[in-house]
């Protein structure tokens, strides 16, 4: 049977997501009752990663590890891929040795060209277009806080960049109705945009977040981008912060996430994440779960 990938969203059907989601949350009940599962015994994991990482690398190195298996992490300093070596070819090698891959790059394309070299498992651990991980433990916060999402009303604010564009597929796959608010010039990619029936644009943060289920933003700057451009974009994202204000818009019943690291004072007010709406730090917990849920999907 060929590999399954998982670039983005996209790369499984609605019920395979909904799948890993459920097996998310058996894990974490087992894990939570400290029973041994090693469903990934003698299995081993190479970890590419050129960006800094906190939630992603923890999650797929301890979920290795408590599945039985093992990750090994790669910083372009570490390996040859730092002093040139092609991409396709350490994609050739690493297959030759381990049972999957996790890559963080700027570079989606570099992803692809990865996953197409590689003849094992490939998954996404964020480029700047998409980061799918991400939204597998987004979903398992929202469904174990409020139920299903499908028909539910999500608000993302702010920068139209991989979160946006990963919440448009999540929409497409889950069937929520997306409202997303940019300020201009910051929208997500068109083509990924009309991709989905059910996500639209709209006017201001507040248009987006009025009556939402679910409100998501994240930093007005990420990894890559221009710095020269930061203090520029401050001044354009300012009527974009999500705050206790903003938030008092939306259902009562509102759940606040994002997918950290965040900048107080910025995309969202000093305050907002130790709100009682707020759920970042169980989301932040979810992305072991559904990482390992993933990984044996991919692996099983
Ligand atoms: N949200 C997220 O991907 O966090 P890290 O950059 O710490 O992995």
């Amino acid at each position: 049977m060929a590999n399954r990938d998982f670039l983005t969203l996209l790369d499984c059907s609605s019920e395979e997501l909904d799948d890993i989601v459920e097996r998310a949350r058996e894990l974490k009940t087992q894990r939570q009752d400290r029973s041994l599962h090693q469903s990934l015994s003698g299995r081993t994991l190479a970890m590419v990663f050129q960006q800094n990482s906190t939630r992603t690398r923890m999650g797929f190195e301890a979920g290795m590890s408590q599945l039985g298996g093992h990750a090994v992490f790669l910083s372009p300093d570490d390996t040859q891929l730092g002093r040139g070596e092609p991409i396709s070819d350490t994609a050739r090698v690493l297959s030759e040795m381990v049972d999957a891959v996790v890559i963080r790059t700027p570079s989606h394309e570099d992803l692809v060209t990865f996953a197409e070299a590689a003849s094992v498992p490939v998954i996404n651990a964020m480029t700047s277009r998409f980061h799918p991980c991400q939204l597998l433990a987004d979903v398992q916060t929202y469904t174990e806080l409020r139920g299903p999402i499908a028909g539910r009303a999500v608000a993302f604010v702010g920068d139209g960049y991989n979160m946006c564009h990963s919440y448009i597929n999540a929409a497409r796959q889950w069937g929520f109705q997306l409202k997303i608010a940019c300020p201009e010039g910051y929208e997500p990619d068109p083509e990924i945009l009309a991709s989905c029936n059910n996500a639209v644009l709209v006017g201001s943060a507040r248009e987006a977040v009025d009556q939402a289920d679910l409100v998501v933003t994240d930093v007005w700057s990420s990894m890559g981008h221009d710095k020269e451009e930061q203090a520029g974009r401050m001044t354009r994202f300012a009527p974009y912060q999500v705050n206790e204000d903003l938030l008092d818009q939306a259902s009562p019943e509102v759940v606040f996430l994002h997918c950290l690291p965040a900048h107080r004072g910025e995309e969202v007010s000093e305050t907002l994440l130790d709100d009682p709406r707020s759920a970042v730090w169980q989301e932040a917990g979810n992305r072991l779960h559904t990482q390992k849920a993933l990984l044996e999907f991919l692996l099983t």
